[in-house]
């Protein structure tokens, strides 16, 4: 069987108790007295005597209460003075771990300080001798970049001499070129009368050669010239010469086109070259030669690009091919001049665009020349 556990008396309870038992033997005693079972004298002194015995129980037990109090303030006390006791053990403890650290530390930090102050005193060194190489390096740049600036200038001055020596050569060679041509064009056509000045604002003999060739070759029974001048006088011989065709050269300014009939008269070739004055009028808002003097043609076996002058206008020439090409046999031969100026060029371009027929080669004259041929098949 289980055995009754009371809770422990604690000073509240055994307080209670005292109270209860004192007032519980005071209420017996009036209901005592009340009934006469005792007299009221005895029960006023038993009264008196219990609450004075429960007054000094009480005291007795307020007493131990603060007894316990005191001795768990006591307690509490000491365990707070000996976890103070072991906190400051522990401080102390830290204190001096700290002040070793830091007696360590700063045994490096002289350490360091003085292996600083070594090689600050060689970087100084170091600096020093640095400073010292630098001068000397900018003295020796100064003489080696003289020396290089000398060495450019001699380069240049080759340069200089080695390209006006090419430029001569070059010039030398075209010079040669067009006495060479001049030559071959006099003994092949043999001119009656003085002929007429070439290069400048004329053909060149190397571009009038080729010409030439063309016609001792295809014996063209139309050539048709735009611009008309030396040249006329030329390719009229040349047609003299090696077949029985005629040349219609179209001039754009009245008193070339008076000049030039003049020159074919004089060298008696009136029944081989027409000059036709044919004023610019316009052509697809471009000025190019009064196309009714083309009315009358056909069959041209040889065209020489050679005008209007490039001052009339941008791309001046563009039009002979659009306008001439009907009247042309379908192996035409067609010579642009002066290609050598990028107008021309991107006349010669625009026409292998738009133009399928034709093919061209360049030749290297003196200003620059390329040569179409047309086929039709
Ligand atoms: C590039 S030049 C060449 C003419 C021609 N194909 C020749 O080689 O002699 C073109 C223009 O020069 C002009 N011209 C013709 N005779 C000239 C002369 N004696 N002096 C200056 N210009 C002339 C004409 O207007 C001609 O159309």
């Amino acid at each position: 069987m289980e055995r009754l556990r009371l809770p422990a008396p604690t000073t509240r309870r055994l307080l209670i108790i005292s109270a209860l038992t004192g007032g519980v033997v005071i209420v017996g005693l009036v209901l005592l007295s009340a009934s006469g079972t005792v007299e009221w004298t005895d029960a006023v002194q038993l009264a008196l005597t219990t609450a004075g015995l429960a007054g000094l129980a009480v005291a007795v037990l307020l007493v131990r209460r603060a007894d316990g109090k005191a001795l768990r303030i006591d307690q509490r006390v000491k365990r707070n003075e000996a976890a103070l006791a072991q906190l400051r053990d522990s401080v102390r403890a830290l204190a001096v771990q700290l002040k070793e650290t830091s007696a360590g530390q700063q045994a490096g930090v002289n350490t360091v300080v003085a292996a600083l102050g070594e090689d600050r005193a060689e970087l100084a060194g170091q600096t020093e001798l640095l400073k010292r190489q630098a001068k000397a390096l900018d003295a020796q740049r100064s003489t080696v970049d003289a020396g290089l600036a000398e060495v450019k200038r001699s380069i240049e001055g080759v340069d200089r001499a080695v390209r006006d020596q090419v430029v001569r050569a070059l010039r030398a060679r075209t010079e040669y070129n067009q006495v060479e041509a001049m030559i071959d064009l006099r003994a092949m056509l043999q001119p009656r009368a003085p002929m007429p000045r070439l290069r400048g604002w004329a053909a060149s003999p190397d571009v009038i050669r080729l010409l030439v060739e063309r016609i001792a070759a295809d014996r063209p029974k139309l050539v048709i010239e735009c611009g008309s001048g030396s040249s006329s006088i030329w390719l009229g011989y040349a047609i003299e010469r090696f077949g029985g065709g005629r040349i219609v050269a179209l001039e754009h300014e009245e008193r070339f086109a008076r000049a030039s009939q003049d020159l074919v008269a004089a060298h008696g070739l009136d029944s081989i070259v027409e000059v036709r004055h044919a004023p610019l009028t316009d052509w697809q808002g471009q000025p190019w030669y009064d196309t009714t003097a083309l009315d009358d043609l056909s069959d041209a076996g040889l065209v020489f690009v050679d005008g209007p002058p490039e001052q009339t206008g941008p791309q001046a020439r563009y039009p002979a091919v659009p306008l001439l090409l009907p009247h042309c046999a379908p192996d035409a031969w067609i010579v642009l001049d002066d290609t050598v100026r990028a107008d021309e060029q991107q006349i010669a371009e625009r026409w292998l665009r738009e133009y399928p027929e034709l093919t061209a080669t360049s030749y290297a004259a003196e200003k620059g020349a390329m040569l179409f041929r047309r086929s039709t098949s």
